[in-house]
């Protein structure tokens, strides 16, 4: 069992050290799941935005591990409707006394001054467009299970990196490991951060990479400057069975989902053995 963690809300301020015991830890839970003790303990899943993935994953979890996961759903049915902030909710659920608070929120609330007032281990579970730990930490576990080592691997993030919460996360893991990261996809996506290599043409990208992590186009997060249209988003950056000639033979496709199918990937993709 890996040391306990305070709080996870982004992976810069956690040593190296630690990482690599939760992906020990995890190792060890895939080989050798434990069985369901009740010990009557609980954790809040506290979902204000829309999820299928990240939270059933943390769901199934609880479940396995024999903690009761309580879901707020911050839809519909909750006193949101009555006009009660999330904070207040966060509040409100924190004295409940749960294990943890799972949350998954916009990037209006500043979650690291909460973590603190809330005084039980907050995981971060998609923080707007800030970070996304978790998926991240998924990821490069799942790489990780492909190379003997990460150092100096190629992890080539294509598409609306500048919005995406989960290349936000792989900036900080990435430092972590000595993985060197890439990007590629039209300018108004373009992180300005000089640790990824920028690639114009996909082709390029692609031949230079271990991997490849196609992001959610996200039309939610873009205003009137950054419209691209799908068609030439797909044309130029899209995954498909005939751009990925140019990826080698022994390097991954990955993607966080939810797919937008036909654009970022077309659906033929996750039959090709690379995808994982
Ligand atoms: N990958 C991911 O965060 O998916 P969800 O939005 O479905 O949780």
């Amino acid at each position: 069992m890996p040391s306990r963690l305070s709080s996870l809300l982004d992976l810069q301020s956690i040593p190296r050290t630690q990482i690599e015991s939760l992906f020990s830890f995890a190792e060890s839970l895939k080989k050798n799941p434990r069985p369901v003790r009740n010990r009557g303990e609980s954790v809040i899943l506290a979902f204000f935005e829309a999820s299928t993935r990240t939270r059933l994953s943390f769901e199934t979890a609880c479940v396995r591990s024999g903690v009761g996961p309580v879901l707020f759903d911050g839809g519909l049915k909750t006193s949101l409707e009555k006009g009660e902030t999330v904070e207040d909710s966060l509040l409100n659920m924190a004295a409940m006394r749960p294990s943890a608070l799972i949350v998954r929120c916009s990037d209006s609330l500043d979650l690291p001054q909460l973590a603190l007032q809330l005084k039980v281990p907050v995981i971060n579970a998609g923080w707007g467009v800030r970070a996304h730990p978790t998926q991240a930490l998924l990821d490069v576990f799942t790489l990780k299970s492909k190379w003997s080592s990460l150092e100096g691997k190629k992890l080539l993030i294509l598409g609306d990196v500048k919005h995406s919460r989960v290349a936000h996360s792989h900036v900080e893991l990435a430092s972590h490991f000595g993985i060197k990261l890439g990007q590629c996809g039209p300018e108004g996506f373009i992180s300005e951060n000089p640790i990824f290599q920028t690639f114009q043409k996909l082709e390029d990208g692609l031949q230079w990479a271990d991997a490849v992590v196609a992001l959610r186009f996200q039309f939610e997060r873009h205003d009137s400057t950054l419209r691209f249209s799908k068609e030439d988003f797909r044309n130029l950056y899209g995954l498909s069975v005939k751009s990925l000639r140019a990826l080698k033979s022994e390097s991954w496709v990955m993607h966080p989902g939810p797919i937008n199918h036909g654009i970022e990937m077309e659906t033929e993709v996750l039959q090709d053995p690379r995808c994982c």
